[in-house]
């Protein structure tokens, strides 16, 4: 099955379960302070399972663009130097709100994987949650039963806090989960060292494809766990790990979801993937950022000097890097990539075709600019080595080395291999103090903190009324206050209102809101006057 196939079988499978098959959210999260970006397919839900919107539909499915790069779940390091973790991956999941639970979850997971995707059961292991002491949460004993018309014993596995407690950030919605495991190695290594003792211990073959989540719990800020009012299914599964599975391949990156993008980069680069563990660990990253930064782009978020920008802007930085330094790449490469991208990507996801201009123009200028900045770092880099030469030092102080990465946007291992070709080593410990001291001011700049929302009426529906009345008398209905860069603002949520919300390139409406004579103004946002 190609990896387009394997996507439709998911959502014609859940339909036939009566799930409505809707869009993925953008990638970019816009209006949600305890993320930057999503980073699961329940976070366009989030607001459903905690009970403060009411759900469209009972049950829908669909595939989320997710974008694992930065707070609690945060894969950035792993991606490349595996064949497993990306930065942008798809999940496919199913969803109910309040609707079905465990039992359905379970047998439509098995039934999916076994039955419409043929894949062996005999290769297949579940774990459940094994409570918690902390929580007061108990062992699972529901999944376990359901399980067993499945599986053996000793192929239903139990699994801590860590891993089968799922929890969408520090706050928020959460609750036990299910994960089914696979084991892709040859029977002769399976015949050695049972697959059991392999699950959730990092190996790249033995891995989890689909994770079941039974959201119960909100939790709190402090960290109390408050029952919700209804039990919902979430559940998620990598599609670039099914489309190894389904293909037969034993990494992500020998899916048709990237070879044609690494066929490429091969062409483009002038290089061959799996000649060179090296090469190929440049040749993965690059294929990996592309997505992220051509969806980010897409999603409205460009590579800038601040917040979710900046991030994009140093992935982007990171795929230069390796193709500089790994591929010999010293011209603009990245952009190329677009039309293979949009080959694999652009079905599904139209958005890729429609901007596709714009993201090759942005990419350019990135990485032209970045390039540019290579090269002053390394003028720069010259000179730190001549003098230490002529001083006979072996060493370059870490400050300047922290400098020269955080002023000239000169990557750490970059500036080491150099030096390492010229017998110059790096004071690692003064470079990491200088490090530390840079992360502790950034980050007391930009923590933000989120509070718990305040319900004042219980109205779960906002009208908007703004086609026929521009004013009205109205009511906070919730309330939360965020502290970011050490400011207060509060979230309101009004039960009507005659905002237009900016949305889709829209101006949203200016205005004020009056309560016993003092007047608030609301602004627009988009000129960043809020
Ligand atoms: N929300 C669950 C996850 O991301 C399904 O793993």
């Amino acid at each position: 099955m190609t990896s387009q196939q394997i996507r439709q079988a998911f959502f014609d499978f859940f339909e036939s379960k009566k799930h409505n098959i809707v869009a993925s959210a953008p990638m970019v999260l816009k209006t949600d302070p305890t993320l930057m970006f999503t980073n699961a397919g329940m976070n366009q839900f989030k607001d459903i399972f905690l009970g403060n919107s009411p759900a469209k539909k009972p049950r829908v499915a669909d595939s989320q663009k997710c974008l694992r790069v930065s707070g609690k779940h945060n894969d950035l390091e792993e991606v490349g130097h595996d064949t497993y973790h990306h930065t942008m991956f798809e999940m496919l999941g199913n969803w109910s709100f309040g609707d079905y639970f465990k039992a359905e979850a379970i047998n439509w997971a098995w039934e999916f994987l076994t039955d419409t995707l043929k894949i062996d059961p005999s290769k297949l292991y579940a774990t459940v949650f094994e409570g918690s002491k902390e929580d007061g949460t108990a062992l699972d004993e529901e999944a376990k039963k359901l399980w067993q018309n499945f599986l053996p014993d000793d192929r239903i596995l139990n699994g801590n806090k860590k891993d089968n407690f799922w929890e969408m950030g520090e706050t928020g919605p959460c609750g036990p989960c299910s994960e089914i495991h696979i084991d892709l190695r040859s029977d002769e290594e399976i015949a050695k060292l049972p697959g059991r003792d392999l699950v959730n211990q990092d190996h790249p073959l033995v891995i989890e494809i689909w994770n079941l989540v039974f959201i119960q719990f909100n939790r709190k800020k402090g960290g109390k766990l408050e029952p919700l009012p209804e039990k919902h299914i979430d559940t998620g599964m990598g599609f670039e790990r099914l489309a190894m599975v389904v293909q037969g391949t034993k990494s992500n990156y020998d899916t048709d979801v990237f070879m044609p993008i690494i066929n490429a980069l091969e062409k483009i680069t002038n290089c061959t993937y799996k000649k060179d563990e090296k090469t190929d660990i440049a040749i993965r990253v690059i294929a990996d950022h592309i997505r992220t930064i051509a969806f980010s782009i897409t999603d409205g978020q460009l590579p800038s000097n601040t917040g979710a920008g900046y991030v994009i802007r140093r992935i982007l930085r990171r795929a230069v890097r390796y193709g500089y330094t790994f591929l010999g790449a010293k011209e603009p490469f990245i952009h190329q990539l677009l039309p293979a991208l949009i080959s694999v990507m652009g079905k599904q996801y139209p958005e890729l075709l429609t901007q596709k201009d714009i993201i090759k123009k942005v990419i350019f200028e990135e990485e032209n600019s970045f390039l540019r900045t290579l090269e002053t770092g390394i003028k720069l880099l010259n000179k730190v080595i001549s003098s230490a030469q002529a001083e006979k030092k072996e060493e370059i102080d870490g400050k300047t080395v922290f400098i020269l990465y955080d002023t000239y946007g000169f990557p750490y291992d970059l500036t080491d291999l150099i030096l390492h070709e010229n017998n110059l080593k790096i004071d690692k410990t003064g470079y990491d103090k200088a490090m530390l001291e840079q992360k502790t001011r950034s980050q007391d700049a930009a923590s933000t903190d989120t509070d718990d929302w305040t319900e004042l009426i219980d109205d779960k529906v906002q009208e908007f009324i703004g086609y026929d009345y521009l004013e009205t008398q109205l009511q906070i209905t919730r309330y939360r206050k965020i502290t970011e860069k050490k400011k207060t603002f509060f979230h309101l949520i009004f039960n009507f209102t005659p905002f237009y919300a900016e949305s889709g390139g829209q101006v949203g409406d200016t205005g004020y809101i009056e309560a016993n004579g003092e007047k608030i103004y609301i602004l627009d946002t988009q000129k960043n006057t809020m």
